[in-house]
C-alpha cells in the first residue's frame, strides 16, 4: 500500500486543545507514531507501558516500541483481548497487573495504541493507577482519531450501561497517524465516519456539505480527504471540550445520536453492532425526533439519512424486543448519563448547525422508534 502522507518532518497539522494546565496537542499526519521526534517533548522517565490489543499489537506495537526506546529504558507491553465486550473490569485489571508486576512507578507513561476501546481503558487505568500517571493516546481507528482519543473521557462498560464507570482524565498528547487507517477493516472505517458526520449537523453545516461532496473519497481512504476530516473533527471537538471539559452543558452536544445508539448497543449486547454503527442509526432517530419537536425541517433529516447510508452505515434500527420494542428502547435509554430523575434527555438538532439537550414526551419518542425500526 503506497500512500503518500506528509512526513513527520514536514509541517503536519497540529490542533491545540486549551485546558489551562491540562492543555495538549493533537498531532495529525503520516509516519508519525513510529518517529521518535513525535515524542520528543514528553517527559523522559524510566518506564513506559504500551497497551494494545490482539489485533493492533501485531501490526504496530513493535514499531512504537522502537520509536520509544531512546526515551524510556524500560518499555513494557500488555496485549488485551479485542472487542467492546472486553471493555470490562476484568480486562482493566490486566493493565494494573502488568504495571504492578513490573514495579511501575508514578512516573510511568502509558501509551494507548489502538481504537477507542483500548484508549478508553488505558485512560481509565492511567487515571486510577497510583491515583494518576501520565498517558498518551495513539489512536489507530478513524473513530478514535476524530473523537474518543480527544477530550479525556475514559472508562469501561457495566452490564447495565455503557461507559458507566470512568473518569475525566486528559492525555499528554494525541498522535493521529493517518497511515494506520489503511489497515482498518471497511466496516470500522464506516463506523468512524459516523462520528465525523456527527460534527456537521451539531456545529458546522459547511463541513457537512464538504463530507457530502467527499464521501466516496473518504470511503476509498483518500489521504487528503482523511487528513481534512480528522483535522476538522478534532478542531470542533477541541473547541467544545475547551469550553466545557466536564460536560456541565455544551459538551453534551457531542452525544448527538448516542442516546438511541447506546440503547442499541446495550439492547443487542455489546459488540453486535459497532459503536459507530449504533451512533449512525441513532443520529437518524435523533434527527426525526428533532423534526417532530419542530426544531428542524424534514429536508435536513433526509440529507443526514442519505449521508449516513452512503457512509455504509445502517439507518434502520434493530428490534430490541418482540413484544414492546419501543418500551425496551425507553427502558434502556433511562440508563443514560444525561438522564435526570429518570427523565431521558436527548441531543436534538436545534436549528442550522446548532444542537441542544431536550426531553420529549414518551409518546413522541415511541413514534420515532416505530418509524425508524425494522417491523416485527
Ligand atoms: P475499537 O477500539 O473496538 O476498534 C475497532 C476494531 O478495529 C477493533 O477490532 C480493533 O482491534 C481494530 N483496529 C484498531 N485499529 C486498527 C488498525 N489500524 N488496523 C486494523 N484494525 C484495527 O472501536 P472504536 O470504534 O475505535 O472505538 C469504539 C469505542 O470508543 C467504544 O467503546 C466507545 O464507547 C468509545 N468512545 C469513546 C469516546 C470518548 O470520548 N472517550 C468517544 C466515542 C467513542
Ligand atoms: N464523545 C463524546 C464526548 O467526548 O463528549
Amino acid at each position: 500500500m503506497n500512500v503518500l502522507y506528509p512526513q513527520a518532518s514536514s509541517p503536519s497539522s497540529t490542533v491545540p486543545i486549551n485546558l489551562q494546565d491540562r492543555s495538549y496537542k493533537i498531532a495529525i499526519g503520516g509516519a508519525l507514531f513510529d518517529n521518535p521526534l513525535t515524542y520528543s517533548e514528553l517527559p523522559g522517565t524510566s518506564s513506559a507501558l504500551i497497551v494494545s490489543n490482539t489485533t493492533v499489537a501485531p501490526l504496530y506495537a513493535q514499531r512504537l516500541q522502537t520509536a520509544l526506546q531512546g526515551k524510556y529504558p524500560n518499555i513494557h507491553t500488555v496485549t488485551l483481548p479485542d472487542g467492546e465486550e472486553f471493555k470490562t473490569w476484568q480486562t482493566l485489571n490486566l493493565i494494573f497487573d502488568t504495571l504492578l508486576q513490573n514495579g511501575c512507578d508514578r512516573k510511568t507513561v502509558l501509551f494507548a495504541l489502538g481504537g477507542g476501546v483500548v484508549g478508553d481503558m488505558t485512560g481509565f487505568a492511567a487515571a486510577s493507577y497510583m491515583r494518576g500517571v501520565p498517558f498518551v493516546q495513539v489512536p489507530t481507528t478513524l473513530l478514535a482519531q476524530v473523537d474518543s482519543s480527544v477530550g479525556g473521557k475514559t472508562g469501561i462498560n457495566h452490564p447495565l450501561g455503557k461507559n458507566m464507570i470512568g473518569a475525566f482524565y486528559q492525555p499528554l498528547k494525541v498522535v493521529c497517524d493517518l497511515a494506520t487507517l489503511q489497515t482498518l477493516p471497511q466496516r470500522e472505517l464506516s463506523a468512524g465516519l459516523a462520528e465525523v458526520i456527527k460534527y456537521g449537523p451539531i456545529a458546522d453545516l459547511e463541513f457537512m456539505t464538504w463530507i457530502e461532496a467527499r464521501i466516496d473519497a473518504l470511503m476509498a481512504r483518500d489521504p487528503a480527504a482523511l487528513a481534512h476530516a480528522v483535522k476538522r473533527s478534532c478542531e470542533i471537538k477541541a473547541w467544545v471540550v475547551g469550553q466545557d471539559e466536564r460536560e456541565a452543558g455544551l459538551r453534551a452536544i457531542l452525544n448527538f445520536g448516542h442516546t438511541f445508539g447506546h440503547a442499541i448497543e446495550a439492547g443487542l449486547g455489546y459488540g453486535q453492532w459497532l459503536h459507530g454503527e449504533a451512533v449512525g442509526c441513532g443520529m437518524v432517530m435523533a434527527a426525526h425526533l428533532s423534526h417532530r419537536l419542530g426544531r428542524v425541517d424534514a429536508a435536513l433529516v433526509q440529507r443526514l439519512t442519505v449521508l449516513i447510508q452512503k457512509a455504509g452505515l445502517p439507518v434502520t434500527g434493530p428490534r430490541l424486543s418482540r413484544a414492546d420494542n419501543a418500551g425496551r428502547y425507553l427502558e434502556l435509554m433511562r440508563v443514560d448519563k444525561k438522564a435526570e430523575g429518570g427523565e431521558i434527555r436527548f441531543v436534538v438538532i436545534d436549528g442550522p448547525a446548532r444542537a441542544a439537550v431536550r426531553s420529549a414526551p414518551d409518546a413522541l419518542v415511541r413514534e420515532v422508534i416505530d418509524l425508524c425500526c425494522a417491523s416485527a
